[in-house]
């Protein structure tokens, strides 16, 4: 198989997370939900022709039974390669049937991939193409917005960001407020505002603020095959989180570079739509066994970028095999 093909087996493998998970939808479970994409992509996972390690997985080898960090993955022949894999990224969302879930695997060559250590949460500013020379994450949010709508030709009243609505984000928002920007906010999912924003077909033009460092690893993979801007700084929000990170020597006024957040030049990104975002349609129920999804593949090294609308026959042997060992099927009512 060629290299080039495992966009297209990552693609595999988020849309059978994106199904698995999608039953769960507004059922107010979020571990349920994030549990049937677990098992569905961790099988598929299995069979595709990689030597890949879990750099950004589930957590810790202790709190999570698979595609934990350090995990092996894949028929350990093939490319050795770093993985980061969100079988559910916003699984709050996704329990309340609500916008931005998507099932998402980026994968880049191994040891590109920034280890996040002990870092949990990260200042983010995500842009296209036409604005990433003009972005400074230590100049203020005021600057940089006028910069970037006037790379994008833009009024200032016309430029949208997305934000992550938390409390460690209110100073942003009232500033972005000030100076007339339009604003998403979102309860949760991230990575679906950063690669809104770095693809240039949205209605979000920035990503700013402070979310979770796995998301920012795996957006970067997206960035780096749209060649937008992205930049990142370590924001420990609790004292633990920040002590840890003095222990073990990380610098936190660090700004990092989309090449410090993945190192090499491949990368492939795949995302699959569970509950509909700016960029992609959620999966959708035709029948009782029809279903279809909405998903996105990317690679670096060729800038391409592809839509694949998946329609799906629950009936049928979909990963090739009969006795799936993971559900496809409604769990039953309470
Ligand atoms: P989960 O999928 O683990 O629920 O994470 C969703 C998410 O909203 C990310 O998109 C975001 O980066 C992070 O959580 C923000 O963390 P927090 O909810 O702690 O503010």
């Amino acid at each position: 198989m060629a290299y080039r093909d495992l966009a297209l087996e990552i693609v595999r493998a988020t849309e059978l997370g994106a199904i698995a998970s999608s039953f769960y939808v507004g059922r107010g479970d979020k571990e349920a939900g994030d549990k049937a994409a677990v098992d569905a992509i961790r099988f598929y996972m299995s069979s595709v022709v990689i030597d890949g390690t879990i750099i950004i997985g589930e957590g810790e080898k202790d709190e999570a039974p698979m595609l934990y960090n350090g995990e092996k993955v894949g028929s350990g022949k093939g490319p050795k390669v770093d993985v980061a894999v969100d079988p559910v990224e916003g699984t709050t969302v996704l329990a309340k049937g609500q916008a931005n879930a998507i099932s998402t695997i980026a994968i880049a060559d191994e040891g590109a991939m920034l280890r996040p250590g002990s870092s949990f949460y990260m200042d983010k500013l995500v842009v296209p193409r036409a604005a990433k020379n003009v972005i400074d994450i230590d100049a203020s949010p005021t600057t940089n917005c006028r910069r970037i709508a006037a790379a994008l030709d833009k009024d200032i009243n016309a430029l949208t960001v997305c934000v992550l609505d938390r409390p460690r984000n209110a100073a942003l928002i009232r500033e972005l407020r000030q100076i007339g920007v339009r604003i998403i906010l979102i309860f949760h999912g991230d990575v679906a505002g950063g690669v809104s924003a770095a693809l240039s077909t949205t209605d979000i033009d920035v990503l700013y603020g402070i979310g979770g460092t796995p998301e920012a690893i795996i957006t970067a993979a997206a960035v780096k095959s749209l060649d937008g801007g992205m930049q990142c700084r370590r924001a420990p929000q609790l004292e633990s989180e920040r002590d840890r990170l003095k222990d073990e020597g990380t610098d936190i006024q660090e700004v990092l570079e989309l090449s410090d957040l993945i190192r090499s030049g491949n990368t492939f990104f795949a995302a699959t739509g569970i509950t509909s975002s700016s960029f992609l349609r959620g999966v959708q129920f035709k029948s009782h066994h029809i279903v279809t999804t909405h998903s996105i593949v990317m690679r670096s090294q060729s800038g391409t970028i592809r839509y694949v609308e998946g329609i799906h026959d629950l009936r049928k042997k979909l990963t090739g095999v009969s006795d799936l060992p993971f559900s496809l099927t409604p769990p039953s009512a309470p």
